[in-house]
Order: C-alpha cells, then structure tokens, then sequence
C-alpha cells in the first residue's frame, strides 16, 4: 500500500497521519496512533466512512454500481460461471483449472451430509419455527460435532471446516423447509451438482424419483452467485467481529446468520416480497410510495435502497433479468412481478427517490423468482445465507490469516452519568 500523509489538527497539536491506497477504490487515513497521540477517538456510528479491514476480496464502487469479485465483474460470472467456481475463486483468489474445481467440487461433495444426531436438533423446534431461527441454532450446534476443526490457528483444520461449512448449508437449509411442512428429510445425493443437490433435498420425496429441472438449477446456481459476497456488509462484520475473538468458525457463521436475518439486510427479500404482495395491483402503487416518503410512517419500500450503492445495484439488474426469463421458461405469469416493475418505474422517476439515490438492490426481485420455483417466503433469507456462507467463509479465513487482525474493540462516545456514590435503597 503506498503512503501519503493526512494532517490533524487538534487544538495546538498538529497530528500527521498515514493516508494508505488499495489497489482501486477510495484511500483510507490510518487512524491507527490517534487515541495515543492525541487522546480522542473518531466518531462513526454505523461506520459509514470506515475501513475496519484490508481485503482483496470483493470490491464495490457504489456510485458506478460496479461489483467485483477477486477483479471479475458480477455480471460475467453470473452469466458465465457456476456457484461452485466463485466459491473456489472468492477462497483461492483465482478462477480454476478445470481439475481443480472438479477437485474443489468432489471435495465439497464429501461433506454434505451432517452427522445423524444433528436431525434430533430439528425436533426441538415447533413445525412452524422460521427456518432463519432453525439456521442460527443448527449452525451454531455444529461446533459440538467437529472439534477436530475449531483449532482455528491450524490452516489444514481451517480448510476442512470452511469445506464443511460450505457443503452443509443446503443440507441444513433443506432440512429446515422440509422439518416445516412435516416432510421427510432426503439425504444428499452426490450424484448431482451443488445447487441440483439443494433442490432435490427441499423439494424431492423418497417416494419418487426427483428430477432436477435444468432451467430452475441455472437460475438458482446464479442467485447463489448474486449473494456470495459484498465486501464488509453488517453480516460479514459480524462474522469477522465473533471471528477476531477466536472463536470457532461454525459459531462465527451462526453469528453471521443471526445478523443477515433482519428486514434492512438478508431479511429484505422475504419482506419486499410480502410488501409487494400486500400492494397487489398497481393502482395502489401511489398510496405506498407516499407512505416511503412520508416521515412520520416507518414504512420503507423493502428491497430499495442500499447504504453503499447510490445508482443501480448491479446484481439487481441481472435478477430482473433473471426473473423474466425464468417466469418466462415455467410459463408463469405472477402479477406480483408486473407490480414490482411498475413499482421501480413509479420510484425511479420520483424526486424523493432520485433525491435519496434509492434503487432496486438485490432483494427485489429475488423473492418473484424464488415464489416461482416454489420456495416459502419464510425460505428466502435462509436461501440468501446458504449462499452468503461463501462469502463469510472466505472473509473468515482472509481474517485470521491477515497479520495486522486483532480482536475488535470499537471505542464509545460516553454520555451517561459522570461518577457518583451509591444511596442505598432506604434513602432513595
Ligand atoms: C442488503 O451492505 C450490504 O452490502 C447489504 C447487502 C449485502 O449483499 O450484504 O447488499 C444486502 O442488505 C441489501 C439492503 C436490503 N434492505 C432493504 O431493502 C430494506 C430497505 N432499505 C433501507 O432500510 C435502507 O435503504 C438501507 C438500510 C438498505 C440502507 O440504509 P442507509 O444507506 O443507511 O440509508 P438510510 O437508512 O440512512 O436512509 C437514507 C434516506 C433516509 O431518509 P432521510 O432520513 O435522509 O430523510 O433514505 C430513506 C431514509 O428514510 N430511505 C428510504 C429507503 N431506504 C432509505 N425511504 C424509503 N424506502 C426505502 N427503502
């Protein structure tokens, strides 16, 4: 990283600070010596304008609506690539050979099955249990099967549980939709590819054959690849935060899900799908676009807006243009989709909207896609940390691998009370 200098003054101190460059993308100041040398600490609730890490895996330009991952643009490897090669390239850093990712494949494949006492969990849970809460306690759980991967400074030890994490989701996640509608669990077979593989065990039956429907398992294959990673999103902190303390990486993912599970982040496309639902037809766009703008109704247009994309989320565009063929290949005509592009016309020519730069992000349009193949709503954020545990995994181990990583310790601006005597409760 080159290095030019940022000069702060402070009262009569004059602080020189190192501004660092990446290889692309905005320059950092390294406040690093600040607290010692000047006794104060920066300000940044919801650290808009902080870099808490160096990375080199995903970047984002959010006023271009570029996404890269390891310098390849969203778009092309949505097009072009297979969920299983951009979890070996967000891992490695390199797209593969071909024997490496048949590899790289074989060896997820091997992990897919959990171990048989892992079902019991599942029990525990009432049928109507949402399958985020069932990810969270399932995932966490499995650091109590594989203490011979939680010795997380033994890189062999690292890879097999980032394999292990990676192959289970959609075990897991399958056995969550199927637990809810009272339907046997089907074990994986290997047989098939990754995401043919998490079809078959949610919507297959062991009393007939399942067969995998190309058309569906491309458009899967690709939103697994729109939700593999976003740079240092709330989710993927959190893993990184559990992760800094050493804990273990099964808890640490359990802690992303947790995370990824609320409305303003993974937890959007469940609610842009039920809001898009709830305005069903057209005519009562007006009436919920006037309620996003008014600032006296918490209400918020699900699936707009983005904290670092202010023109276009890229991934949303290739969704859009997911969800019309695929409505198209199943002959499916779901008025829920012509209200959601009438929707982001309405609100792309709206003053309030071009004003706040408030755009389509990825969860828009996921939900009309995945209601088509035939997923719940309540499935949507756990189809979205099936796919996230990637990025969280790569993020995870780039981590505890970087040498300048210690355990997080955010700072505070105080306002409560200065110091003052107890009173005890007779003279209160
Ligand atoms: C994801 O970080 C990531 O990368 C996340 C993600 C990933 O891949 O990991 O991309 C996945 O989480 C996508 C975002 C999904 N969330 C939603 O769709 C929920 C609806 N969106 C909003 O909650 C909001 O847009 C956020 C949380 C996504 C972004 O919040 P910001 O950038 O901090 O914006 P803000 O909340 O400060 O709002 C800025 C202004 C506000 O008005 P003012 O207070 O300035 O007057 O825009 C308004 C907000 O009221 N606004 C909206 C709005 N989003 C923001 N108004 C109406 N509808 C909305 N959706």
């Amino acid at each position: 990283m080159s290095e030019t200098n940022a000069t702060l003054k402070l009262g009569d101190k004059e602080l020189t600070m190192p501004v660092l460059s990446g290889t692309v993308g905005p320059d950092v100041v390294d406040i690093r010596k600040l607290y010692g040398q000047a006794g104060v600490f920066t300000y940044d609730p919801g650290f808009t304008s902080t870099g808490s890490c160096s990375s080199a895996i995903t970047y984002i330009d959010g006023e271009a609506g570029v996404l890269l991952h390891r310098g390849y643009p969203i778009d092309q490897l949505a097009e072009q690539s297979t969920f299983m090669e951009v979890a070996y390239l967000l891992l490695h850093g390199e797209l593969p050979a071909k024997d490496a990712l048949d590899n790289f494949s074989y060896t997820i494949s091997r992990h897919t099955m959990v171990h048989e006492q892992l079902a019991t969990f599942y029990r525990g849970f009432r049928r109507d249990a949402h399958p985020m809460a069932i990810m969270c306690g399932v995932v966490g759980a499995l650091s109590s099967f594989y203490h011979d991967s939680t010795d997380i400074t033994d890189p062999k030890q690292r890879e097999i549980a980032s394999h292990r994490l990676i192959a289970k989701m959609p075990t897991i996640a399958a056995m969550a939709h199927k637990y809810s509608i009272g339907q046997p669990f089907l074990y994986p077979d290997n047989s098939l590819s990754y995401t043919g593989n998490f079809l078959r065990m949610t919507f297959g039956v062991p009393a007939e054959e399942y067969i995998v429907s190309p058309v569906i398992e491309r458009a899967m294959d690709r939103i697994f690849i729109l939700h593999a990673d976003h740079e240092q999103n709330a989710s993927t902190s959190t893993v990184r935060l559990a992760g800094s303390s050493g804990a273990n990486p099964f808890a640490c993912m359990a802690a992303g899900i947790a995370c990824l599970w609320g409305p303003a982040h993974g937890g959007a496309n469940e609610a842009a799908l039920n809001m898009l639902r709830e305005i069903g037809d057209v005519k009562r766009i007006p009436e919920y676009i006037a309620r996003a703008k008014d600032k006296d109704d918490p209400f918020r247009l699900m699936g707009f807006g983005h904290r670092v994309y202010k023109n276009f989320d890229p991934r949303a565009k290739v969704m859009k243009q997911t969800a019309d063929e695929v409505l198209a290949e199943l002959n499916i005509s779901d008025p829920v989709l012509d209200v959601a592009k009438e929707l982001e016309q309405i609100a792309l020519n709206d003053p309030y909207f071009i004003e706040k730069k408030l755009y389509p992000n990825v969860d828009f349009y996921s939900g009309v896609i995945l209601n088509a193949i035939g997923f719940p709503t309540e499935m949507f954020t756990a189809l979205f940390a099936l796919a996230r545990t990637v990025g969280w995994v790569a993020q995870w181990n780039e981590m505890i691998s970087d040498p300048e990583q210690k355990i997080g310790r955010p700072r505070q601006l105080y306002t409560g009370p200065t110091q003052r005597d107890y009173v005890p409760v007779g003279q209160r």
